[in-house]
This record gives structure tokens, C-alpha cells and sequence, in this order.
């Protein structure tokens, strides 16, 4: 959800308001993914860089959070939405924490979206603390490093029980991935818009989704094992 920033400055507004203004962004695209059937949406929110930020803007950040947060749990509680949040939370502040569990409590028998929201999450912490996870399997001899592959890899990571993504989206016009769920996204298709986070929703969405419509996923096979074309190769 990148863009905030620029979309406040565009507006000579402080940067939180482009924050408070992605707020609503992340209502639209959540009620999209809802009418549209789209099943899983994973948000990026704060990343372990974000803490390099000014602590003005960190604090404004976690507050924004944090009345979202008390604001929208029982309204995704009735819309069929289940709250997860992935990333460590010990960083966190101890209310911070204690409302995202409530939401998540509150919202776990929901089947219809899962909402996921990546906060002090980073993909090289989450392949980390994958692997401390198998090496205390080892030291505990549970486990063998010959063991090892990527399935078994791939289970202690976040959101293993969800299947890879299928589409990436990145507003705010830069190109790269910025240590965004590093593993899961080995076959992802990647979409860049220019627009910033705060000016994303339905309209973008239809955009993304219709470009995702056109790729052509092969996993490592030629095309005509895929059932297309060879001339549709993209
Ligand atoms: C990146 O834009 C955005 C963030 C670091 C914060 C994203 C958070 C929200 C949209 C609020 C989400 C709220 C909930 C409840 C999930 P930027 O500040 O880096 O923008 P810039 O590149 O223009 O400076």
C-alpha cells in the first residue's frame, strides 16, 4: 500500500493524513474482494523498515491501527471476514496486541475473506524464524536436516495453511518487492500501478485483476501443457 506519503504532500497535507486516507482505501478494496469472491487478501501495513521512519509518523501509524482496529473488528466480524495478523508482534505495544487478538478471536469462525494484515513483518523474517523453528525441531531430534525440504520449510512459515498467492499488487509506481512475503511469492504474478495507495479501489482492482486475467501461469511447463497457445507465450 504504498503512496501514502506523496498523496499528503500532492495535497500539502502531513503525511498521516495520507495514512488516515489509505484507512479508507483498504475499506474499498476489502467490500471488492468481498462482492468479487476473492478469498484471501494479505495488506501490507508496516513493515520491520518502517521502524527507520520518524517516530512521529510511527506513533501516528500504530495509532491509526489501533482505532481502526476498535472501529471495524465487529463490523468484519458481521461481514464474514477473518482477521489475521502476520509479522512479530512483539514489537508491538502490549494494547496493540491485546486488540488484534480480540479481533482475530472475534472474527475466527469466519470463512467467507480472509483479511490478513502484515505488521513489523518482513519475508527474510518470516523464512528466519522458519528455520529457528525447524533447527529446534533438530536440536530436540524430532527432526534431521536431511529432513529438510521446502514443504516442510514452506509449513512453519506465516500463512502456511493459505494457499500462494496469486496476484501482487504494488501502488505508488516503484517496481520491486520490498521484502514482501519472499517465499509465498516464487510464482506470483506481479502487478505495478502508479496510482497512489489513497486513490486504489474498486476501479484499480477490476485494472489488476483483468491484467492478471490476460498473464499466462505456467510453473516451470511450456505452454501447450498448460492448454494455451504457443503464440499466447507471454
Ligand atoms: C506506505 O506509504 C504506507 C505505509 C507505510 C502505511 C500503510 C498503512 C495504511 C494504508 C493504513 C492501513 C490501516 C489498516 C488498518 C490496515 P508511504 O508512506 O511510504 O508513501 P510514500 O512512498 O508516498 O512516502
Amino acid at each position: 500500500m504504498d503512496g501514502n506519503g506523496r498523496w499528503a504532500q500532492q495535497r500539502k497535507l502531513p503525511r498521516t493524513a495520507g495514512h488516515q486516507a489509505g484507512v479508507k482505501a483498504v475499506h474499498k478494496v476489502v467490500e471488492f474482494c468481498g462482492h468479487k469472491g476473492i478469498k484471501v487478501l494479505t495488506l501490507f501495513a508496516f513493515s520491520r523498515e518502517n521502524w527507520n521512519r520518524p517516530e512521529s509518523e510511527i506513533g501516528s501509524l500504530m495509532e491509526l491501527f489501533l482505532k481502526a482496529l476498535k472501529r471495524e473488528a465487529d463490523q468484519l466480524a458481521e461481514n464474514h471476514v477473518r482477521l489475521r495478523f502476520i509479522g512479530d508482534r512483539s514489537g508491538l505495544s502490549s494494547e496493540l496486541q491485546k486488540h488484534m487478538r480480540l479481533a482475530e478471536e472475534k472474527t475466527a469462525v469466519n470463512e467467507e475473506t480472509d483479511l490478513i494484515i502484515a505488521v513489523n513483518y518482513g519475508g527474510r523474517w518470516d523464512i528466519v524464524q522458519a528455520a529457528r523453528s525447524l533447527g529446534k525441531r533438530i536440536e530436540t531430534g524430532e527432526l534431521r536436516a536431511e529432513q529438510i525440504d521446502a514443504g516442510l520449510l514452506g509449513a512453519e512459515l506465516s500463512l502456511a495453511n493459505l494457499p500462494e498467492p496469486d496476484l501482487f499488487i504494488r501502488s505508488g509506481g516503484d517496481q520491486r518487492i520490498s521484502n514482501f512475503m519472499l517465499w509465498q511469492l516464487a510464482y506470483t504474478e506481479l502487478y505495478f500501478t502508479e496510482v497512489l495507495w489513497p486513490d486504489f479501489g474498486p476501479e484499480e482492482m477490476e485494472k489488476a485483476v483483468a491484467v492478471y486475467a490476460g498473464r499466462q501461469r505456467r510453473f516451470g511447463r511450456v505452454p501447450e501443457q498448460t492448454g494455451a497457445r504457443a503464440d499466447d507465450e507471454c
